[in-house]
């Protein structure tokens, strides 16, 4: 986000060459935030059908109807500023989106995936907020107040998102709701507790691997030697730990 650079900037924005830079500088903004935005439509179909947790799902779907939404406001903004819309290759979006398809090629359908892609949506939300402040800014100083507006309107989405996606991503690991729960109860157990005990603990993570090895491996004896080792490392040390924190 673009903070206001002071007096010496302020001073340059009214000389007139500089008023030209800035104003390029915006169109030239705009352009890459269309480029993104169009990019997330294609990405936020793919990663909500990835997703198995609910809520994430209709978040992220909910997201997508914004996001078409933005991007009428950027054709609105380019039409206030009596420029025709065009896109420029956004790097930084593309790169975000990149990490996202690697993490659904690379992990299974699950509550692991769904902390994963919470994890890519917030870090292009965070890059959202950040150019959309900043156009806001460079906006208001050369005086688009309308164009600003526009560009406020989607801050409170991107910003509500944003949110959103953290209270969901504290419900997936609250390591209290690994509390008492065995394999048995796995096919009742929320989201919440599946994730908690994957990755909200040493102790979840060894209790998954044992039974990993137990379902690969197959047999009887081994199941029951690897559930063992989940029960073992439920009460490990660690897992009591953390759970005092
Ligand atoms: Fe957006
Ligand atoms: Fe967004």
């Amino acid at each position: 986000m673009l903070s206001l650079p002071g007096d010496t900037f302020r001073e340059g924005v009214n000389h007139m060459a500089a008023r030209e830079s800035l104003d390029d500088l915006l169109r030239q903004e705009l352009r890459d935030l269309l480029d993104g935005e169009t990019q997330i439509t294609k990405a936020l179909p793919r990663m909500a059908k990835a997703a198995e947790s609910g809520p994430l799902r209709s978040a992220m779907e909910q997201h997508l109807r914004e996001t078409e939404g933005q991007i009428e406001r950027l054709n609105e903004a380019f039409e206030l500023l009596d420029e025709s819309p065009r896109r420029k290759t956004c790097h930084g979006i593309k790169g975000l989106i990149d990490e996202a398809k690697e993490m659904m090629s690379e992990l299974n359908r699950g509550s692991v995936l769904d902390a994963a892609l919470i994890a890519s949506a917030q870090k292009v939300e965070h890059y959202e907020i950040a150019a959309y402040g900043t156009v806001r800014t460079y906006a208001t100083m050369l005086g688009h107040r309308n164009v600003a507006t526009l560009f406020e309107a989607t801050l409170r989405e991107e910003k509500a998102t944003d949110q959103k996606l953290t209270g969901i991503a504290e419900g997936l690991v609250n390591p209290d709701a690994v509390e008492g729960e065995t394999s048995e109860e796995s096919d009742r157990e929320g989201l919440q507790v599946r994730v908690a005990r994957t990755v909200g603990t040493a102790a979840g993570r060894a209790a998954a691997l044992a039974r990993q090895a137990a379902n690969s491996i197959g047999g009887r004896g081994s199941r029951k030697q690897a559930s063992g080792a989940s029960r073992k490392a439920r009460k490990s040390p660690s897992r009591r730990a953390s759970r005092k924190k």
